[in-house]
């Protein structure tokens, strides 16, 4: 008898996030879509479906989240927060901020749910990461970090729970304007342009033209599900034309 399987995903109120919920529920998954500030209202109403609280930066937070949750056969870490600027001009507490969601928050979620897989024999962790780490873009670098150090954490790891069946997977999307990720990080990226960076920051900015191809909210839902369903040894899944691009 085939069992229904369950996916919990971080940062799940927009973007990416939000339409992989939704394109896991639509293919018959359950679905526990996590948010720091729960709203059940985006999505179809479904016994399929649970909405919960999760900060990826708040243990307490985590704890709670995956208790409440119970067994899961899949965690898809997506939460993750945007930073463009001149790295000179970026706080060291924004580094840290951007860290503490992108890379350590991560890194918590993976710690949290690879005892239940391991003990299962089973299980799959897809990270999602991004397009800056198949190629540099400028003024990104603090970001790009956060990023890379997920590809070579995920890398390893990998291969150590591959001992126990378990598979862990990178989804790479590329630029993907219609999310919230730059109206998220307005505040945080106030100043980050000094006027000595002014007109570099222009020519990088005008390079953004429509034509050029993006990523959308699908591309990324339909990656993830490609890398939850995978039984091989595949690591690396880009999303979106641009990140096809380049890899
Ligand atoms: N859009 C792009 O151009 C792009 C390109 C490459 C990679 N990515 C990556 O794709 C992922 C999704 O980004 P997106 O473009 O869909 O941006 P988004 O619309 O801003 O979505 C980001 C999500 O992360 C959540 N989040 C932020 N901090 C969190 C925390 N501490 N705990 C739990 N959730 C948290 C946000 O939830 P709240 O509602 O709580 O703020 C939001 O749901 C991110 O990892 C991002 O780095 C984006």
């Amino acid at each position: 008898m085939k069992t229904t399987k369950t996916v919990l995903i971080t940062g799940s109120s927009s973007g990416y996030g939000l339409e992989t919920a939704r394109h896991f529920l639509a293919q018959g998954w359950n679905v526990i879509a996590t948010m720091r500030t729960p709203r059940a209202d985006l999505f179809p109403a479904s016994s399929h479906l649970r909405v919960l609280a999760l900060d990826v930066t708040r243990p307490d937070s985590i704890t709670r989240a995956l208790e409440t949750a119970g067994p899961i056969d899949v965690l898809v870490n997506n939460a993750g927060l945007g930073l463009f600027g001149a790295f000179e001009a970026t706080p060291m507490s924004t580094v840290r901020d951007i860290f503490e969601t992108n890379t350590f928050g991560v890194m918590a979620m993976c710690q949290s749910v690879i005892p239940q897989f391991r003990e299962r024999g089973a299980g799959t962790i897809v990270n999602v990461t991004s397009s800056a780490t198949l190629a540099p873009f400028p003024l990104v670098a603090a970001y790009t970090a956060s990023k890379t150090a997920i590809d070579g954490f995920t890398a390893s790891l990998a291969l150590e729970l591959r001992e126990f069946d378990v598979r862990v997977k990178l989804v790479e999307p590329g630029y993907g304007p219609t999310t919230n990720f730059t109206a998220n990080g307005q505040q945080r990226m106030q100043g980050l342009i000094p006027a000595a960076y002014e007109p570099f920051a222009c020519r990088v900015f005008a390079g953004f033209t429509p034509e050029k191809p993006v990523t959308r909210e699908s591309d990324v839902a339909e990656a993830v599900l490609r890398a939850a369903s995978d039984v091989s040894d595949q690591l690396h899944f880009p999303a979106g034309a641009d990140a096809l691009a380049l890899a």
